[in-house]
C-alpha cells in the first residue's frame, strides 16, 4: 500500500532534519502537517531559534526571505516560489529611499510584509503584533512607516508621534466594507468582531478588539464570548476554531480571501523537501546583512 503523503513529508522532513512552518492563512492540510503554525511574528522568531538544517516556508516569499536573513546558514525554502504578497510589492528599495531623504531622514519602520531589499533601507521592521511597541520604541518625534496605510494609521491612533504614511495596502483587507461588517453582526447578535489592523480606519472603528493573526486566536481563548466575527483572511477559520474547540467563528466577507497564501498543496511540500534547491530563497549577503539590522532590532524588543 502507497504511504500516505503526510507521512511521506513527516519522513523526508526527518531524515533531512527539516521544520515546517505555516502561516495562520495556509489551507487546513497545510497547517495540519506543519511544526509550528503562528503569526509573522512568531514565524520569525521561531526561524531565528530553530536547530533545523532546512526551514521549509509554508507561507509568502516575504516570510521565506525574513527566515533566510536571520538564518543564513540554513536553507529555507518556499514549496511554492510565486506565492507572493500584492501588498510587499507597493513599495520599491529606491523610492523608500528618496522620500526618507525628503523627510529629512527621519527613522523609518517597515512591516515584515516587504521584500528584503526594502527591509535594508529600513530602520526597524515590526509586525501586525508588534506595531505600537516598535513605534513607541523610539525617541524620534515622526516616523516613516511602509507599506501599509492602514496598519500605519493603526499605530497613530496608539501614539504622540507623527507618522507619515505609505499609500500600500492589502486588498483583502482594505476591501472591506463597513456594510459588510454590520451584515455579518445582523447574522451573528451575540458574536463579538475582532479585525486585523491591516483593515481601513472606519473597520477597526467597528471592532471589539485589533488584533494580529495570532492575537485573534489567543483572544478568543480568554474572552467569556461564544462566537466571533473574524476581520481577516478566511484561513484563519482552521487554526482559530482547532484553538478554541466549543467556540464559533465566522468570516465577515467571503472576499477576504488571499490566493497567494492558498498556492501551497501537500505535493509542493513533500517536492519542496526532496529538491529543496529548487525552491530555494536566499537573499544576496549585501542586502542581507543590511536587512538583519532592522529584523533583529524587531525582535529584540520582545
Ligand atoms: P499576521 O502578522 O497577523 O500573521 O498577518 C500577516 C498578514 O499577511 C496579514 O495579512
Ligand atoms: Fe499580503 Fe494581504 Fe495576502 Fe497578507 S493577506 S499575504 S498582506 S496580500
Amino acid at each position: 500500500m502507497k504511504e500516505p503523503i503526510e507521512n511521506q513529508i513527516k519522513r523526508t522532513a526527518k531524515e533531512k532534519n527539516a521544520i515546517i512552518l505555516a502561516h495562520n492563512y495556509e489551507p487546513p492540510e497545510i497547517q495540519d502537517i506543519a511544526d509550528l503554525c503562528g503569526d509573522s511574528l512568531e514565524l520569525s522568531i521561531k526561524a531565528s531559534r530553530t536547530s533545523a538544517r532546512i526551514i521549509v516556508f509554508c507561507g509568502v516569499h516575504f516570510m521565506a526571505e525574513t527566515a533566510s536573513i536571520l538564518c543564513p546558514d540554513k536553507q529555507v525554502v518556499l514549496p511554492v516560489k510565486d506565492a507572493g504578497c500584492p501588498m510587499a510589492d507597493m513599495v520599491e528599495p529606491e523610492e523608500l529611499a528618496a522620500r526618507k531623504k525628503e523627510l529629512g531622514n527621519i527613522p523609518v519602520i517597515t512591516y515584515v510584509n516587504s521584500s528584503a531589499a526594502v527591509k535594508a533601507v529600513s530602520d526597524v521592521c515590526c509586525t501586525s503584533a508588534n506595531v505600537i511597541r516598535v513605534v513607541n520604541s523610539l525617541e524620534a518625534d515622526e516616523v516613516l512607516m511602509c507599506p501599509d496605510k492602514n496598519l500605519a494609521r493603526y499605530a497613530a491612533a496608539h501614539t504622540d508621534k507623527k507618522i507619515h504614511l505609505w499609500e500600500g495596502f492589502c486588498p483583502f483587507h482594505n476591501r472591506l466594507t463597513p456594510e459588510e461588517v454590520d451584515a455579518a453582526r445582523k447574522n451573528h447578535p451575540h458574536a463579538l468582531f475582532i479585525a486585523h489592523p491591516e483593515c481601513p480606519p472606519e473597520i477597526l472603528e467597528k471592532a471589539d478588539s485589533i488584533e494580529s493573526t495570532s492575537g485573534m486566536i489567543k483572544f478568543a481563548g480568554k474572552s467569556h464570548a461564544k462566537e466571533f466575527i473574524l476581520g481577516t483572511e478566511t484561513g484563519l477559520i482552521h487554526p482559530i476554531s482547532r484553538a478554541n474547540p466549543g467556540k464559533k467563528f465566522f468570516p465577515v466577507s467571503d472576499r477576504m480571501l488571499c490566493e497567494d497564501m492558498k498556492k501551497i498543496r501537500l505535493e509542493h511540500v513533500l517536492a519542496s523537501l526532496e529538491r529543496p534547491h529548487d525552491h530555494e530563497v536566499r537573499v544576496d549577503e549585501n542586502i542581507r546583512v543590511k536587512a538583519l539590522g532592522a529584523v533583529q532590532k524587531m525582535i529584540g524588543l520582545g
